[in-house]
């Protein structure tokens, strides 16, 4: 059973300053709804319900955001506005939410490892908030979660990527099991497409098990001379112990500008849009 999510979330999101120049990255709407929430919502969805940041300097926006505004609530009590806060607020009633700060920027993997006091001795989910998935049925954490309570081992979510991508993510290579699963058996973080063992991409949906923490203490620093969790990871698949999942639904790199404004467009289009079931701007 897995209860926690973590969020790495000490990035600075430097591809979009000005705008993260005092804001956490995390916080950029996509529409009316911050990036953060779209993936703390997706834990939710999966049942995992404890959630954990990692946060960094000039993050705090995000634990307000996670919490009451008195002040604003007063205000809008009683108008039609308040329906504008009606799913924040059953987050905040559902989840716990604890943080911690990732002092020093050395990668995701150090990010994670910093997590692990929040995390305790189980297994835990992985959400990078920059990549928004979207599904029409399951949402790719529980499509995930429900394959963890089968294999009972880490697993990564992985798309196909053009091959001249592949030096932007870690990338898996492994024995095809069925049409949607492959048991990794080597991982390598950001490989030039010349030598990338294939062209499967992790995106930023993992489960992971308790084991990673000691094997993310005791790896060297990797590409970019930073702890990598797919280096972690790829000590976890020696072992026959990860698997990649080519998961359902569509995922939008919110981490770049063109990503950013796919998915607006893609959410606009489903929620707000005339015709959609959001409060279109007349009736706010
Ligand atoms: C991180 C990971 C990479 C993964 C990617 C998914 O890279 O290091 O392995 O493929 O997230 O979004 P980043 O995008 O933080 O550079």
């Amino acid at each position: 059973m897995i209860r926690k999510c973590l969020f790495p979330a000490a990035g600075y999101g430097t591809r979009f300053l000005p705008a993260t120049k005092s804001m956490p990255k995390e916080m950029l709407p996509i529409v009316n709804k911050p990036l953060i929430q779209y993936g703390v919502e997706e834990a939710v969805s999966a049942g995992l319900d404890q959630i954990g940041f990692v946060t960094g300097r000039g993050k705090r926006a995000l634990e307000d955001h996670f919490d009451t505004n008195v002040e604003l609530e007063h205000q809008i009590a009683g108008t039609d506005k308040e329906a504008l806060l009606t799913d924040i607020r059953a987050l905040i009633d559902r989840c716990t939410f604890a943080y911690t700060r990732q002092v020093e920027m050395k990668g995701l993997g150090h990010a994670i490892l910093t997590g692990e006091p929040l995390m305790g001795g189980e297994a835990f989910a992985v959400v990078l908030a920059d990549d928004l998935c979207v599904h029409t049925d399951e949402s790719v954490l529980s499509q995930m979660v429900a394959l963890y309570r089968t294999h009972q081992c880490s697993i990564v979510a992985v798309e196909e990527v053009p091959l001249d991508k592949t030096a932007s993510y870690g990338i898996v290579s492994g024995e095809a099991l069925d049409e949607s699963l492959v048991r990794v058996s080597a991982m390598v973080e950001k490989p030039e497409p010349e030598v990338a063992p294939s062209n499967l991409a992790v995106i930023g949906r993992y489960i992971l098990t308790p084991d990673i923490f000691d094997i993310l203490k005791r790896i060297p620093p990797g590409r970019n001379n930073e702890v990598q969790i797919t280096d972690a990871l790829n000590e976890q698949a020696k072992q026959g112990a990860v698997l990649a999942y080519r998961f359902k639904g569509q995922r939008f790199d919110c981490g770049s500008i063109e990503g950013f404004v796919a998915a607006t467009e893609h959410i606009f289009r489903r929620d707000y849009a005339p015709g959609a079931n959001y409060p279109t701007k007349q009736d706010r």
